[in-house]
């Protein structure tokens, strides 16, 4: 039996009791334990409470001591796309020079310069990339993660990109069509290929399919044929709407029981109010606004609305390149106008329910024992200390996998 005893913590926080992502007052109904420890027995939680209520413990237990810092739920980012190769980095200087994101993407960079430096990568080269991305997440805090293909296009580099987000421990989906690949004959040909060549093995290594569904890529009508054949085939659905333009995204997503829809920088009021009145998680992405200096999504008024929403980084090499979580409440609390609160609980389990799962996301009893423990006395730093080295020690199933 291995036991972990983080003992002496400032403070836990938790989102509180509940099914499903949660929404309005219970958004925000974060429970902070002052004082206290966290008992970790194979993996999973056995108790936490505070320090004067720590059991009589015996046999062999590995401590840690967590004066100073305060314990969070493993962070959880729900959408990221690390299979790729090379960078963007001339690209973000050109538009650190006035070019614009959808110019650059027009005239053979954007996506597919990076469709090209990622075909030319075998699986093995691959593979190291995407743990690379994945230590970097670790040593953001963040437990688990989603990651997406959709920089191969072709049928071997979309499956090398799965293999390789599944062997890092990732949560695959496989973004299929995340724009046309450049030997396709448009869009209509692209799916042809995609559905009848790729999709049958795609289902085996993903949990769930996602589309860019956006003017000038793949429209609704293409999104609904892509998104129903990989229904069919067992995967939950994703969608990437309303980033640039409103084009029918979330009713989308709503008819066909898609678990999120994210991006929504272009939301309007109406979208606002259909989202909120469905089971669709909003995923915000205010890295990539920020990134792209395009305007934040309306994240209050979906919350008001009574949405259900989460937040991540979208990391990828050119609209968001960071995996950082922490950054991204900080952007929640200061641009979206969130609460701590509210953020903490977009990041876990709002974020894990984008994900199907139901086992991580709180420090309670039970629940699988993830735990980033934050250098800080109060546990809205996660928010606060801006571009901070904030997290100390990151507990993984119950083992210590990373600590400063
Ligand atoms: O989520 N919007 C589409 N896909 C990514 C960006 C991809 C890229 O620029 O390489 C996103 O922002
Ligand atoms: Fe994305």
């Amino acid at each position: 039996m291995a036991t972990l005893l983080i003992r002496d913590l400032e403070q836990v926080a938790t989102p509180g009791p509940g099914a499903g992502p949660r929404r309005g007052a219970v958004l925000g109904a974060v429970e902070v334990t002052e004082n206290a420890f966290v008992l970790c027995v194979d993996g999973a939680i056995r108790a936490i409470g505070p320090m004067s209520a720590l059991p009589p413990l015996d046999g062999e237990i590995e401590e840690l001591d967590g004066r100073g810092l305060s314990a969070i739920p493993g962070l959880v980012d729900c959408h990221t796309h690390p299979a790729f190769g090379g960078d963007r980095v001339q690209e973000f200087s050109l538009r650190a020079g006035g070019a614009s994101y959808e110019e650059l993407h027009a005239s053979g960079g954007g996506i597919l310069a990076t469709v090209r430096a990622t075909r030319a990568l075998d699986e093995g080269g691959l593979a190291v990339r995407v743990a690379r991305h994945a230590d970097w997440m670790l040593a953001h805090g963040t437990t688990t993660w989603e990651g997406k293909s959709g920089y191969g296009l072709d049928r071997d580099t979309e499956l090398s990109s799965l293999r390789a987000v599944r062997a890092a421990g990732g949560s695959p989906t496989w973004l299929g069509a995340h724009a046309v690949a450049p030997e396709s004959d448009g869009a209509d040909d692209y799916l042809d290929f995609v559905l009848s060549e790729v999709l049958a093995e795609a289902a085996q290594l993903a949990h769930a399919a996602d589309v860019f569904l956006e003017r000038g890529v793949f429209d609704a009508v293409q999104a609904r044929r892509y998104l129903e054949a990989c229904r069919g085939a067992g995967l939950a659905l994703r969608l990437h709407g309303d980033q640039f333009t409103e084009a029918g995204a979330i009713p989308l997503a709503i008819e066909l029981g898609a678990r999120s829809v994210d991006h929504l920088e272009a939301t309007g009021a109406e979208g606002v109010s259909a989202l909120a009145a469905s089971n669709v998680v909003g995923v915000l992405l205010p890295a990539s606004a920020l990134f792209l200096a395009r305007p934040m999504p309306p994240a209050r008024a979906l919350v008001d609305a009574g949405a259900a929403i989460a937040l991540a980084t979208d990391f990828n090499p050119g609209s968001s390149f960071t995996t950082s979580l922490p950054l991204v409440c900080s952007l929640a609390c200061t641009q979206l106008g969130l609460s701590p609160a509210e953020a903490l609980i977009a990041v876990t389990v709002n974020a894990a329910s984008v994900l199907g799962r139901t086992d991580i996301g709180r420090i309670a009893t039970g629940f699988r024992a993830d735990l980033t423990l934050l250098d800080a006395p109060d546990w809205r730093y996660l928010g606060y200390h801006l571009g901070g080295d904030i997290v100390s020690t990151v507990v993984k199933h119950g083992r210590v996998a990373l600590r400063r």
